[in-house]
């Protein structure tokens, strides 16, 4: 059994909280979709191709400064530490550091995706068999209270693959806030986050040669079709990602090739050709950026490892 702290589905199969936020992102008039549900099955896959390719340095920058700084990490830990993934997807990235925690330490991976949490679950019981797993199907951006049975002991949360950066800054402080009450005021948090740098390489980073992003930001259109009504021609959307400057970060957006109307649950959404929906920002954050970002929400920045393209900072 995986813990969930809420069931959202309907009798009839339908998440009632998908249909509503995407009806309400496509009636804004700066259509958007909401970033959480990429996240399927399908989508869970998706993203973990993107890791692997040749563009997508951040996985392996992140991986690199994991493994190379997990024994220092790892030495914080006392056996009675709980280890806790916000956003753990299939917690690959978290395995330098449990091989060197003490053996039965409690792991807490917190996922949207059922179907990640279980195979990390499996994977991890294959090759730590005394690591205590406990995985969460919650969505960390609205925690509102420690999901398992742990709230007494000390925690060390992980959030990595800079996922901080797909938040508006303002709502990246307010989340970092709220953890602070969540994990414990005396809880530490290691946080993985993508460094400013030329546009090229950004851009390139969210623009793949092989297509795996666009196919990725799609699956958002094809869950859509299979989860709420067969509302959306991918083949009418295109898959496009830019830097914006003034704001330090990358948009994706899914634009309409064409004039349309796309019809769901009774409303319907006009598109003219080259109207875009944003379905993700990915923000790029300068030291000082993310200082000013941690220091509001009331941590301070212990440590900070980089290799000038991506920096992990140990928050206390
Ligand atoms: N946290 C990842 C990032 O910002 C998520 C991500 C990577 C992503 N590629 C994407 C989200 C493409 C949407 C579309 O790098």
């Amino acid at each position: 059994m995986l813990e969930s702290s809420h069931a959202p589905a309907l009798a009839n199969g339908i998440d009632a909280e998908f249909v509503k936020a995407v009806l309400h992102g496509l009636a804004q008039p700066k259509k958007t979709l909401p970033c959480r549900y990429f996240y399927d099955a399908r989508g869970s896959d998706l993203f973990e191709l993107i890791t692997e390719l040749p563009e997508y340095y951040l996985t392996r920058s992140e991986a690199a400064l994991l493994e190379a700084n997990a024994p220092e990490i790892a030495g914080r830990l006392s056996p009675d530490h709980v280890i806790v993934e916000l956003g753990a997807g299939s917690s690959r990235k978290m395995d330098a550091l449990l091989r060197l925690a003490p053996a039965d330490i409690t792991f807490v991976p917190i996922d949207v995706s059922r179907h990640a949490l279980t195979e990390a679950r499996s994977r991890l019981s294959a090759k730590l068999p005394r690591l205590i797993v406990r995985p969460v199907v919650d969505d960390f951006s609205t925690l509102d209270a420690f999901p398992v049975n742990l709230q007494h002991r000390k925690k060390l949360g992980f959030f990595l693959g800079s996922t901080i950066g797909n938040l508006h800054p303002k709502q990246a402080s307010d989340m970092l806030h709220s953890w602070r009450q969540i994990l414990g005021r005396d809880a530490e948090l290691v946080i993985g986050v993508d460094l400013l740098k030329d546009e090229r390489t950004l851009v390139n980073a969210y623009n793949d040669a092989a297509g795996v992003t666009a196919l990725f930001n799609l699956n958002i259109l094809a869950r859509i079709n299979h989860e709420i009504a067969p509302a959306f021609t991918l083949t009418s959307f295109q898959h496009r990602a830019f830097f914006n400057v003034r704001m330090s970060r990358i948009e994706m957006h899914l634009v309409s090739r064409v004039p349309q109307v796309v019809q769901m649950c009774g409303r319907s959404f006009r598109f003219a050709a080259g109207e875009s929906i944003q379905t993700e920002n990915s923000y790029k954050h300068s030291t000082s950026a993310f200082r000013s970002i941690v220091e509001g929400a009331g941590w301070r920045i212990g440590r900070m490892w980089t290799d000038g393209s991506f920096s992990l900072y140990h928050l206390v």
